[in-house]
């Protein structure tokens, strides 16, 4: 099978065993398979990077369903089934008007994929709505409920990528969201700057998501027209005193203070400084208008691009000592 319709890089490398499954039962049946090689879980095949065919066994995740419980009278929790696509996700709930997640509007991905980087984008995290999620066990096929502090979320981190790697299927994520008294995240530079020009001064949660959209279609190419992964790298994070050596280096560099007193400066701009942002090579390149967004202009391999991944990180490091982490999973 090939897999070029199953990731957003559009990178055409074949499965050696592929099956799709819909309901936990198939997922458990799936686990007690004997005489397959390992399994390779895809859900919307968002997140990676397939640089070689898979001779494992592609378990295409493709669980569906929302279910919505009332909680007050301003609140729901919704539970979405792994396979929902998230962007689908995020335009249901605008449409019922529940708040909470219209910043997360047009990530790629589906909603079982979304906890394990904690997705986020605008001023807001998954984390921030995130209730709890139910997963299956790979070793034993037991079905667990985990909690938002089991899920030790961090910035594109969690539990999925820590101690627990590889050992659970996520199948349903429940998240709160508000049906009255929505809370608007709108200081972000460029929403702002977007409420501003259409002269919103009181926004709803449809004019904030019109308003990501808006920036997201402006800036990021779109996985149906250019292969992409969307930021290939994590913003790097630097210690206080790696900051002010930094600073003093680079003043132009915009940077994020965090909370814990060290200091995320921007990847992109990292790569654009670097003389990067549009560079092409052969069928891969650099986006044109977001550095950090690794692009495939058709037919480039899985290797094509994580070589001109490693040429960036080369040229970022040789320029500023700084080493990009790719947020993408390279396979394998
Ligand atoms: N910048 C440049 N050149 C570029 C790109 C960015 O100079 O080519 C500068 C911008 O001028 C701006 C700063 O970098 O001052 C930040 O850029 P932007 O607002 O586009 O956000 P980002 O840091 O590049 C992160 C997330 C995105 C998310 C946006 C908005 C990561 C790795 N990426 O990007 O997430 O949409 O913030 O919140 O944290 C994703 O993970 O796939 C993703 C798209």
């Amino acid at each position: 099978v090939s897999l070029k319709d199953y990731n957003t890089f559009g990178i055409d490398v074949t499965a050696r065993y592929f099956i799709s499954v819909s309901k936990p039962e198939e997922v458990k049946k799936v686990l007690d398979l004997k005489g397959y090689p390992e399994l390779f879980l895809l859900g919307g095949g968002s997140n990676m990077l397939l640089t070689q065919d898979l001779e494992r066994l592609v378990v295409h995740l493709n669980l569906k369903g929302i279910s919505v419980q009332e909680k007050g009278n301003d609140k729901v929790w919704i539970t979405a089934m792994a396979g929902e696509n998230w962007h689908d996700f995020t335009q249901w709930a605008l449409a019922q008007d529940y708040g909470g997640i219209e910043n997360l509007s047009l990530i790629p991905g589906n909603i079982g994929t979304a906890p394990i980087q904690n997705i986020g984008a605008y001023g807001v995290e998954l984390k921030d709505v995130f209730v709890s999620c139910t997963v299956m066990d790979r070793a034993t096929g037991e079905i667990r409920t985990l909690t938002k502090s089991d899920c030790q979320f961090g910035y594109r981190d969690s539990l999925f990528k820590k101690e627990a790697k590889d050992q659970y299927i996520i199948l349903s994520v429940c998240l709160e969201l508000t049906q009255k008294n929505h809370r608007k995240h709108t200081t972000y530079g460029a929403i702002s700057a977007a409420l501003r020009a259409r002269n919103i001064d009181n926004p709803s949660i449809q004019d904030v998501a019109e308003a990501v959209i808006g920036i997201r279609r402006q800036k990021l190419p779109d996985p149906k027209e250019i292969g992409n992964s969307g930021s290939f790298f994590k913003n790097p994070i630097l210690s206080k005193t790696e900051f002010e050596q930094f600073s003093k280096q680079h003043t132009a560099a915009p940077f994020y203070a965090l909370d814990d007193g060290n200091y995320k400066i921007p990847a992109g701009w990292l790569i654009e400084a670097s003389g990067l942002k549009g560079f092409t090579k052969g069928k891969a390149g650099v986006h044109k208008n977001q550095a950090l967004v690794l692009v495939n202009y058709g037919g480039a391999t899985g290797n094509d691009i994580w070589e001109m991944a490693q040429y960036v990180q080369h040229t970022v490091i040789e320029k500023f000592g700084i080493k990009l982490v790719p947020e993408v999973n390279i396979i394998p």
